[in-house]
């Protein structure tokens, strides 16, 4: 089915100008960049953004560096969108990411690892209106 999910180019991509070659990535494996805008996350915001993790130990550290520069925040369409996106970033860890993709080529480490992508259907939908309004989405 086609699914939409929230993609973040992370701080220290846009910082390194890798905007272009990532969204690159997503276009040629299908995925429509449907909406996108960059903005520049408080550590607050962050934070509420990665509640889920707010008992990890990187936590801190986490929002610190999503707060630290700008980020590309956007809505990515096509068939599969969720699991298409997380194939098309590799794994969380570069060192563990598979060749080509977006965290073996641009990641730098674990944490500073140029991408977020929705996990399922239900984080996809919550992530995906914490930032954009419906009107913002076009399809
Ligand atoms: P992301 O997909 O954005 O979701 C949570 C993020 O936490 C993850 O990518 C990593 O960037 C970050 N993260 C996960 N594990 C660690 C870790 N051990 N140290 C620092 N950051 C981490």
């Amino acid at each position: 089915a086609t699914e939409r999910t929230l993609s973040i180019i992370k701080p220290d991509a846009t910082k390194r100008n890798l905007t272009g070659k990532i969204n690159a990535k997503f276009e040629e494996a299908g995925l429509r960049i449907v909406a996108q805008k960059r903005i520049h996350l408080t550590k607050a915001q962050a934070g509420i953004f990665y509640k889920v993790h707010a008992e990890r130990p990187f936590y801190d550290e986490l929002c610190e560096f999503m707060a630290s520069a700008p980020v590309v925040v956007q809505v990515l369409e096509g068939e599969g969108a969720i699991a298409k996106n997380r194939e098309v970033m590799g794994a969380t860890n570069p060192a563990d990411a598979a060749p080509g993709t977006i965290r073996a080529e641009f990641a730098e480490s674990v944490g500073e690892n140029s991408v977020h992508g929705s996990d399922a259907p239900e984080t996809a939908a919550e992530e995906i209106s914490f930032f954009f309004a419906g009107l913002e989405i076009v399809g």
